[in-house]
């Protein structure tokens, strides 16, 4: 079975790719610009270029791949970089995952988009699959316009929001954990904000959801995250402690004094009831998370 992946040399894409590989799946790979991953030669792994803006290039590499199923990872996923570049944030998240798409729509691939809790407000947090989105961020805004896009493809489609993802980054951006124990190693201090809430999300346990889903050609929308509820300073501390790093470090700060181009949702968090019914999708805890991700360093 081949599956197109877009995003591919990013923080998901990497950890995706060679999950797929060693479940003897065929993976074409697509990313902006050449190959980072280290599969090359590995077989049934193959890497085109296929930026999301370039439409021609984009039609060409979709229709030649044959793909039996499509994982859209790719976008332009940090907030701030979406707020200051809001066109190009547009053109790459909601209009690239339309054209993708239209593509998918001639062969009736099945499509699965990964999304984000940042769709929601944040006002409430605990969200049901079912609930209202309404983003307070551009990010969130493109996200949810693509999410809409899919919702109305009339082959089989999933929609995969997931929270505040960790993990050793290989090939794509760093994260909470990788930038605390850069900071901290350095004798850095680093600030991090307390007041928002997130459900916390090991990137490998989100490959493994995206597997179960995959092999279960599961239709709509699926929450994939943790089940422990943290703010981004619980999670710096634990790993600060768990590293053996100085905590001291950490300067503990709030949303209104921490200024970012891009507002965040102040409490979010997922619940994966469904998932886990439905899927049978189990994540580890943050605890079993940091050992897994620090395990080889
Ligand atoms: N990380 C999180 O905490 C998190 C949370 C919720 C949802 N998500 C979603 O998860 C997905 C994967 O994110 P990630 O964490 O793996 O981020 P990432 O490392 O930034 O990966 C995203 C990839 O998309 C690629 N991309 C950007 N513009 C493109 C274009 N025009 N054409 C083709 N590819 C393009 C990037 O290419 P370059 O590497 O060349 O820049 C990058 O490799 C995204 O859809 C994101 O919105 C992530």
């Amino acid at each position: 079975m081949k599956i197109l992946v877009t995003g591919a040399n990013g923080f998901l894409g990497y950890y995706l790719c060679r999950a797929l590989l060693s479940h003897g799946y065929q993976v074409v790979a697509t990313g902006r610009g050449e190959c980072r991953l280290p599969f090359i030669g590995t077989p049934n792994f193959s890497y085109f270029p296929m930026d999301l803006v370039d439409s021609n290039q984009t039609r060409t590499i979709v229709s030649q791949a044959a793909a039996d199923f499509i994982f859209h990872a790719a976008a332009i996923g940090k907030p701030d970089d979406c707020e200051l570049n809001k066109e190009l944030a547009t053109r790459i998240n909601t209009a690239g995952t339309s054209l993708l798409l239209e593509l998918a729509t001639i062969s009736c691939t099945p499509f699965c988009y990964i999304s984000t809790d940042f769709v929601f407000d944040g006002n409430s947090g605990n969200y049901k699959e079912e609930d209202l989105v309404n983003p307070v961020n551009h990010y969130g805004v493109t996200k949810a316009e693509a999410e809409l896009l899919v919702r109305s493809y009339p082959g089989v489609w999933s929609i995969v929001r997931t929270v505040l993802v960790y993990g050793r980054p290989m090939t794509g951006r760093s994260n909470l954990l990788s930038i605390v124990q850069e900071k901290l190693n350095a004798g850095q201090p680093y600030a991090v904000v307390d007041d928002q809430i997130r459900t916390p999300t090991y990137v490998e346990d989100l490959v493994n959801g995206l597997l179960l889903l995959l092999q279960k050609r599961a239709n709509g929308i699926y929450h994939l995250c943790g089940e422990e509820v943290l703010t981004p300073y619980q999670m710096a501390l634990q790993t600060a402690n768990y590293l053996g790093l100085d905590p001291a470090l950490l300067i503990r700060t709030n949303s209104n004094a921490f200024k970012q181009p891009a507002r965040r949702p102040l409490i979010t968090g997922l619940i994966i009831d469904k998932s886990k019914q439905e899927l049978g999708f189990q994540p580890r805890s943050f605890l079993q998370g940091l050992q897994a991700t620090f395990s080889s360093s």
